[in-house]
């Protein structure tokens, strides 16, 4: 929970937060997963560092698409991202993420970001390609590409017991989203 904690602190003065936006306290109320990244090899002895933190969780949101019509989409968030100062620009980020992109079987076009920071908007272009942005009124990033393929919250992670007898049913990836 320390470590929580205080990878969330880091994060929010990395960041210029008024406060973190996340902690351990946060991450028992809500289904969002955290993926750490740390140097087995570090000292202490034996207990290893940690070099970072990606947080990732469903959310319901009302997007745009290029029409400017509104969709109803639960697409999978990137909702706080970071690397230590002192190893940024090594590639640890690119490990971190590459590794969520494989865990939650996501194409980083389906993705939605919850207000980028300069760095991760040229991260996920460097690494991504990703660049032409889709115009919000919220908070959200999403690029080109978002609704080419709409992907659905998988049955197995942390955040699928409401919709875990439906979607086992229906085991097809790809919900239409919904227009309004
Ligand atoms: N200035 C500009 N671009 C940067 C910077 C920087 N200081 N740091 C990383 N990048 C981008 C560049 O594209 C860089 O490639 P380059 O060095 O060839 O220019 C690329 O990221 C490097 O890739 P990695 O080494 O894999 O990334 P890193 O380990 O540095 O992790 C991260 C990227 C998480 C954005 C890190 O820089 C960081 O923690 N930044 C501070 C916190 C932050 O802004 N987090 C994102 C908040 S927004 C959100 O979480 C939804």
């Amino acid at each position: 929970m320390t470590i929580v904690d205080e990878l969330g602190k880091a994060s929010a003065k990395a960041q210029h937060l008024p406060a973190p936006i996340t902690s351990a306290l946060r991450m028992q109320s809500n289904r969002h997963v955290i993926y750490i990244l740390k140097d087995t090899s570090a000292r202490p002895a034996g207990k290893g560092a940690i070099i970072g933190f990606l947080k990732v969780g469903y959310k319901k949101l009302f997007v745009l698409d290029d029409r400017e019509a509104h969709n109803e989409v639960e697409p999978l968030c990137i909702l706080d991202f970071y690397i230590h100062e002192s190893v940024q620009r090594h590639g640890h980020g690119r490990e971190l993420f590459q590794h969520m992109l494989q865990k939650e079987r996501v194409e980083p076009h389906q993705l939605a970001i919850d207000r980028p920071s300069p760095k991760l908007l040229k991260f996920l272009n460097k690494h991504y390609n990703l660049e032409t942005t889709v115009p919000q009124v919220n908070n959200f990033v999403i690029f080109e590409g978002f609704f080419a393929h709409q992907h659905r919250p998988p049955t197995s992670s942390l955040r699928a017991t409401r919709h875990s007898r439906a979607a086992v049913a229906d085991p097809i990836p790809a919900a239409p989203a919904r227009k309004l």
